[in-house]
């Protein structure tokens, strides 16, 4: 029986694994962490996370071939195949600070492999990590491998959170990327047996290392860059009275082009892209391409413009100000459909509507008020670390209240923002809303998802990212 352990019980860990042993019953998994509550989660009915499909998976595999143990050392130990998936946070101080990626986690965990391993191993790549990584790592390894084997791979994942299950059962393709040795191609064909138990062979794809590497960096860069463009374009349509998702729709028609991630929003969030397209910032300046670092530099400046931007019109629409008034924040996830909040765009623009002494008040579905004060209180890059080494008793942020309830967030408020796309604000009561608001009504749409006509009806003032806008807010120009 093949042993498959995956060290780090993540968004990325997590999912993923669960969907091996359900698709390959004749391989044991197991999937290890240091963090002792993610661990007592993962084997308990609350999961540590949100993922439609996912408690059904876990639960058809927990228990047969699928395990879940903070006994690190020993699972690892007993694999024939190591899938590594820690955090690698952005690096805060020293060389490539704020750029250059941390790899304490992933160093730690290869001489841990090291150290214990009893036969050969094949250790995988999981976590997206810099181009050359695997050499890096590749050297720890055989420097104190006692006369074992290893073989590394890069087998980056392409899930994308919300639809991770659907993602997994259907990707649209598996990387693999190996040495191009005999033994490296014997390694790569031992992990695509492994997927190839439910993923047809023409979308396994595979290369050799740093190929794999930076695919992964360079498919989430392209992803970023095609909502930063089509974010730019709706500064531009609200500057001239055109309609950004008319625009979307007729560029995205164009079949070279394709309808996929053109939705304007109040800007990408998410614990990759911005990473990501930092991490080749960097990788591109340590290789004397400074045009092209700054090229997608762009990317990451456009979304923190259009974070702003939002910010902006929301307290130039209000007479300039929002200091002591109520802001109903709908949303706070960096997406739908996940609990997920790193790197939301939310923390940026409740810290704006804070820095102008708001009282915000704030309801999303799936994400706690513990979690929310943390993230409003973190220091930028600190959410990336194992949960232990994260601050521990943060300071409350005393303007934000959390609640459950959309209606209790918009009761006597001055303006909502949505930052979500949850389905269930689409179809709220937004009379009854209007009614128990404070006047002139306020809404900013950072998801595109209300329908304008309605609202305006009703009475509220209205902005939509990238529409046409209300008389109201040409009035009130925001300077960004
Ligand atoms: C992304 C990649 O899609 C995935 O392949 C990779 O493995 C990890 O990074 P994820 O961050 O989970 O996945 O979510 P994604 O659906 O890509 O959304 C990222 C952000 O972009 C979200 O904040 C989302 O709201 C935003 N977005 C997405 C837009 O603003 N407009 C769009 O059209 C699409
Ligand atoms: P991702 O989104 O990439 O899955 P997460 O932060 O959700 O990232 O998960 C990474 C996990 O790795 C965390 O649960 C963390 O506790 C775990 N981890 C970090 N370092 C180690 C280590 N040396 N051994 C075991 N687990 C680790």
């Amino acid at each position: 029986m093949v042993k498959i352990c995956c060290i780090g019980a993540g968004y990325v860990g997590g999912p993923t694994m669960a969907v091996i042993a359900l698709k390959c019953p004749s391989v044991e998994v197991a999937v290890v962490d240091i963090s002792v509550p993610r661990i007592t989660a993962w084997n308990s009915d609350q999961l540590p996370i949100y993922e439609p499909g996912l408690d059904d998976v876990v639960k058809k595999c927990r228990g047969k071939n699928l395990f879940f143990s903070t006994d690190v050392e020993k699972h690892v130990a007993e694999a024939d195949i190591v899938f590594v998936s820690v955090n690698t946070p952005t690096k805060t101080r020293g060389l490539g600070a704020g750029k250059a990626a941390d790899l304490t986690y992933w160093e730690s965990a290869a001489r841990m492999i090291a150290d214990v391993s009893k036969s050969n191993k094949i250790v995988v790549e999981k976590s997206t990590v810099p181009v050359k990584t695997a050499e890096a790592i590749e050297k720890i390894l055989t420097h104190n491998s006692k006369g074992i084997s290893f073989q590394i791979l890069s087998n980056p994942e392409f899930l994308a959170e919300g639809t991770a299950i659907e993602d997994l059962f259907k990707p649209d393709r598996v990387l693999i990327g190996g040495r191009e040795t005999p033994e490296g191609q014997k390694a790569i064909k031992a992990l695509k047996d492994v997927y190839a138990q439910w993923v047809p062979e023409d979308r396994i794809i595979t290369t050799n290392l740093w190929s794999a590497e930076l695919s992964k960096l360079a498919a989430n860069a392209f992803l970023a860059q095609r909502i930063s463009s089509v974010n730019a374009m709706s500064a531009l349509c609200e500057a001239t009275g055109a309609n950004v998702s008319q625009v979307a729709y007729a560029v995205g028609t164009d079949t070279r082009i394709g309808p996929k991630f053109l939705n304007a929003s109040v800007g990408f969030g998410g614990s990759c892209f911005q990473k990501d397209i930092l991490n080749l910032v960097y990788i591109c300046e340590c290789n004397g391409l400074p045009e092209v670092a700054e090229y997608w530099k762009q990317v990451i400046k456009i979304n923190d413009y259009q974070k702003s931007r939002f910010v902006n019109r929301v307290v130039a629409s209000m007479f300039n100000t929002v200091s002591g008034k109520k802001v109903a924040i709908l949303g706070f996830a960096f997406k739908k459909d996940t609990g997920d909040t790193r790197e939301t765009p939310a923390i940026d623009v409740c810290k704006g509507l804070l820095g102008d002494k708001g009282r915000l008040s704030i309801y999303d579905p799936q994400v706690t008020e513990d979690q929310i004060q943390r993230d409003l209180s973190m220091n930028k890059f600190d959410w990336d670390h194992p949960l232990h080494l994260q601050p521990m008793s943060p300071t409350t942020v005393k303007q934000v209240s959390v609640v459950w309830d959309a209606y209790e967030a918009t009761k006597d408020a001055h303006a909502v923002c949505i930052l979500t796309e949850w389905d269930e604000f689409k179809t709220l009561d937004y009379q009854r809303i209007y009614d128990n608001m404070q006047k002139p009504a306020f809404i900013f749409d950072g998801r595109n998802i209300v329908n304008l006509d309605k609202l305006r009806e009703i009475g509220f003032i209205v902005y939509s990212i990238g529409k046409p806008l209300d008389a109201w807010l040409k009035d009130m120009p925001a300077v960004a």
